[in-house]
């Protein structure tokens, strides 16, 4: 079993979009894959519930252990794809992870066993407790960032705080989204990619307005839009994941 993390302490960079399109990659592979949302904001859960609203649970009974991380899992319509859904209570588990000093997602990881090849979490845009549990815990974290200076810097401090918390920032690994080719600023910044990011990309996701029509879908790119160059840069992404990073 793999652990990926989605993770950016900045919002609206396309992690949601990167979580959801490469747990759908992961398990057209045959692979079985859970994607967890980890987001009060649900958006990954969103996409794949198409008629009612996920379930509720309460983040302070999973952090507590009065429930098991397995009784959240829930089917996807995908083959070899389940979801364990976001929850609004998830807002609060920051506080509530401060009542426990040990790293609960590892357990929670122990607990999954091998049911599955790839678990992939789609993080909130902070880094608060809960994400630094997140990337002490998961093999690889893989961090979308725009082309831009800002979204760069974001990189640089996600590396920073590992640092300072002892842990290995060579599993950090950026994916550069939301790409205008046409823009000399892009471009630019797709040139020095690897200087200003200290790595080079693990992938490169164009603008497309396919990605925005998930939305409409409530579907990843690849079942409804599966040869669109933003639906091909996915695939190749989780190529390269499969063959860099795991
Ligand atoms: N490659 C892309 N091309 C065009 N639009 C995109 C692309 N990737 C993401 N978007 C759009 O950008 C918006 C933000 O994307 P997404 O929700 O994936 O970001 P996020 O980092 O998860 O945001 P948050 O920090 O709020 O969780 C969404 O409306 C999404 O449809
Ligand atoms: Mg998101």
């Amino acid at each position: 079993m793999r652990t990926i993390a989605i993770c950016n302490l900045k919002g609206g960079v396309g992690k949601t979009a990167t979580a959801v399109n490469l747990a759908w990659h992961a398990s057209q592979r045959g692979h079985n894959t859970l994607l967890w949302d980890i987001d009060a904001q649900g958006a990954s859960t969103w996409y794949f519930t198409k008629d009612d609203p996920a379930d509720s649970f309460k983040a302070a009974r999973l952090v507590r252990q009065k429930m098991s991380l397995g009784s959240l899992i829930r089917k996807t319509p995908y083959k070899h794809l389940d979801l364990i859904p976001s929850d609004l209570s998830l807002h609060k588990m920051d506080i509530l992870l401060n009542e426990n000093k040990d790293n609960l997602f590892k357990e929670w990881f122990s607990q999954l066993g091998e049911d599955y090849r790839t678990i992939i979490i789609d993080c909130p845009p902070t880094l608060s407790r809960l994400t630094l549990n997140i990337l002490e815990a998961c093999d690889r974290i893989i961090a979308p960032a725009l082309p831009t200076p800002l979204s760069y810097m974001t990189i640089q401090q996600m590396r920073q705080v590992m640092e300072e918390h002892d842990l290995p920032t060579k599993k950090l690994y950026p994916v550069l989204t939301m790409i205008d080719r046409r823009k000399k600023v892009h471009q630019e910044f797709m040139a020095n990619a690897k200087k200003s990011l200290g790595r080079k990309p693990i992938g490169f996701i164009p603008y497309a307005s396919d990605v925005e029509k998930m939305g409409e879908h409530r579907a990843p790119l690849g079942t409804f839009a599966p040869r669109c160059p933003a639906a091909l840069a996915y695939q190749l992404l989780w190529e390269n994941v499969c063959k860099k990073v795991l």
